[in-house]
């Protein structure tokens, strides 16, 4: 059994595997309908539970879709709706719950503790369905798009990040280390990426390169990321935030300084960041993106199980 919370605690060689399964499982599956399941249904039989304490439509939808397909099947929780999310039961005595009732437990919190302290209790896997610190499914499924359109290991290409250090973009500077390529960051400079998450690449003799002009940050690269500028209860004021966005925001001219078959990726829900026009253009691969999460969704349930082959 292995838990799946925070890329930067995953070996790269695992990662790897995870994304290798995909590819092999998505290609195999393309005559199957949507709820077939792949050959030898590896899950057949077993429960995630799903929780969330903040919205979600993608994460939600393409986990109950990878479990499915992997002849298991799952449920879906609001935490309001438990003793726990009332103040009623102690994490332990959930925790102690869901694994006598399930086999695997998807959570997306507020509080990166909690992912911590269920993990401490559980006997079951727990996967980090998005947290302060890091969206680890996402960003995972991010590179195995980036190398499904390019046809080439990302190792190979410059990737940019232009928005909010947030947790996506966490999760992608620990993937620009596991994965070893180049990231370079846009933002302003009230909103770079925090001490820790600098200090971890530094410990780890790699460099993440932050500029604070979305268009030095875009020269020569193969992918731009984006991601909303308020995030998902982001105490903040918002009004204030997206205007020192402002200069940040995704155009169509962005382009002009990129490789010429630069591909815009984006994890939605999208805000005012990014211009409709590239987010509905041709160099973006949102819709496949957003699907891909259930492909790497399946091999990252897998690899918790102790089944990737
Ligand atoms: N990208 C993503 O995690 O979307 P949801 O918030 O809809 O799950
Ligand atoms: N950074 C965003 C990602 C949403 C999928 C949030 O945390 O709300």
């Amino acid at each position: 059994m292995k838990h799946f919370i925070n890329l930067k605690d995953i070996p790269s060689k695992d990662l790897r595997k995870i994304i290798l399964d995909a590819k092999k499982r998505k290609k195999q599956r393309k005559k199957l309908n949507t709820l077939e399941p792949d050959k030898g249904s590896p899950l057949k039989g077993k429960m995630l539970v799903q929780m969330f304490e903040k919205a979600s439509s993608r994460t939600r939808i393409s986990f109950y879709l990878a479990i499915k397909q992997l002849g298991g099947g799952t449920l879906t929780l609001r935490s309001n709706e438990l003793h726990l999310g009332q103040g009623g039961e102690t994490i332990a005595d959930t925790a102690k719950i869901l694994s006598t009732y399930g086999d695997g437990f998807m959570l997306r919190t507020d509080d990166d503790k909690k992912i911590e302290d269920f993990k401490k209790h559980l006997t079951i896997p727990i996967i980090n369905g998005l947290s302060p610190s890091s969206h680890p499914t996402q960003v995972l499924s991010d590179i195995f798009t980036v190398e499904e359109i390019k046809k080439k290991p990302i190792s190979k290409l410059k990737i940019c990040w232009i928005g909010d250090s947030n947790n996506v973009l966490d999760s992608l500077i620990a993937a620009s280390v596991k994965f070893s390529f180049r990231l370079s960051i846009g933002c302003p400079k009230k909103f770079v990426p925090g001490k820790q998450v600098k200090d971890w690449v530094k410990k780890n003799k790699k460099k993440i390169f932050i500029y604070h002009d979305p268009k030095k940050a875009a020269l020569d690269a193969d992918v731009i990321f984006s991601d909303k500028v308020i995030s998902l209860n982001d105490k903040v004021n918002k009004k204030k935030k997206i205007q020192q966005f402002q200069k940040f925001k995704i155009k169509k001219e962005i382009f002009n300084y990129t490789k010429k078959n630069c591909i815009f990726l984006h994890c939605l829900p999208r805000g005012d960041e990014v211009q409709e026009d590239v987010f509905l253009g041709k160099n973006s691969h949102v819709w496949q993106q957003a699907l891909n999460r259930v492909h790497v969704q399946k091999s990252i349930l897998l690899y918790c199980f102790g089944k990737l082959r």
